[in-house]
């Protein structure tokens, strides 16, 4: 058969279908495509009696056909080179199969979804805001005064110092529940659970980087014994049903009257331990009824409506469900620490 386009065609489809299992039927494949008889080979003869007009086009595609099969040749002798290799002696089928090794939500992840999941049965929704706040939404609207410590360098990280209105870090998710107010009419019932930043020393005990779940609720007729109720309630879901809690008077520029609230230490059951320090009693969280001027301060009559907020680390509540003893390991990363939480995850 003379040299023709079909042919060189069909002769390509071939030579990418070969197989072979052993060296010596690859050798046979060399000799019979490429040999001094090959097929190829011959079709080189032939290619002399073409016409020259038509030598350009035949020449490139012989040359391709032969290239191809070169190709061919050597891939099958790299694929019976690989499966006789030593990981080929050694594969056995047997075997059970390599696992993936998953991760883990992170513990702080954890008691986040957690704390935020028993407000929900209770009726709040989750509310977010921007990290890097102002001076008005972190301090101002929630009636710091201005000589207040926490606006100090010392205290806060300040990202654009100057100015009527500052730009910071926020030190508490409170700013969130001021934009709220300013967004939303009461009723309001959100939680605003977010990271947050602080000028401290870092220790077993306060970190500049941390996490907080703070809440508001405002509405007609919001009561101090309404934020009692809510609280126990939050605390039995959190540490168990016979938890109980504590209240002791406290101070906030943006509530009033305030407290801060213990629960009764699950781990000695209030008999006075280590991580209790002997006192039955674990500090949770800060709370209070909203100062009027806070509500004043978003455009909400405090003479129609009132409310309570309160704030907590989830750092700080972590610590206390695992018995965590220092803060640092939340944020290192160490896989020996992570893994503990699997199964409780
Ligand atoms: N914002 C307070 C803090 O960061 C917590 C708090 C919130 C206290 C609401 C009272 C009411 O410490």
């Amino acid at each position: 058969m003379a040299i023709s386009n079909e042919k060189i065609e069909q002769m390509m489809a071939s030579i990418q279908e070969l197989k072979a299992a052993k060296e010596q039927e690859i050798e046979e494949l060399r000799v019979k495509w490429l040999g001094r008889k090959g097929e190829i080979t011959q079709l080189f003869d032939e290619f002399r009696t073409v016409d020259k007009d038509q030598k350009r086009e035949f020449g490139q595609r012989l040359n391709a056909l032969k290239n191809a099969a070169a190709a061919k040749i050597e891939e099958l002798r790299n694929t019976l080179e690989e499966m006789a290799g030593p990981a080929a002696a050694s594969f056995d089928l047997t075997k059970p199969g390599d696992l993936e090794e998953l991760g883990a939500r992170h513990p702080i992840s954890v008691t986040r979804e957690e704390i935020i999941s028993i407000f929900s049965k209770f009726g709040y929704s989750v509310a977010e805001g921007p990290e890097i706040e102002d001076d008005w939404h972190v301090f101002s609207a929630l009636n710091f005064p201005p000589e207040h410590p926490a606006r100090d360098m010392q205290d806060t990280f300040f990202v654009q110092p100057e100015g009527d209105n500052p730009i910071l870090l926020r030190t508490h998710t409170s700013s969130v529940q001021v934009r709220t107010m300013e967004r939303m009419r009461p009723p309001i019932r959100v939680i605003c659970p977010g990271r947050v930043f602080r000028n401290e020393a870092i220790s077993a005990r306060a970190h500049c980087i941390f996490h907080q779940v703070e809440g508001l609720y405002i509405d007609k007729n919001v009561s101090f014994a309404d934020m009692k109720q809510a609280i126990l309630l939050f605390a039995q879901e959190m540490f168990g049903a016979d938890t109980q809690i504590r209240m002791r008077p406290s101070y906030f520029p943006f509530t009033e009257p305030s407290a801060e609230v213990d629960v009764s230490c699950n781990i000695c059951k209030g008999k006075g331990c280590n991580i209790c320090k002997g006192t039955g009693w674990l500090e949770i969280l800060g709370c209070g009824m909203v100062d009027p001027n806070v509500l004043a301060a978003s455009g909400i009559d405090p003479t129609v409506y009132s409310g309570f907020a309160f704030g907590m680390g989830i750092e700080r509540i972590a610590m206390l469900k695992w018995q965590v003893k220092d803060l640092r390991n939340y944020f290192e990363n160490d896989i020996r620490f992570l893994r503990q939480f699997e199964a409780a995850i």
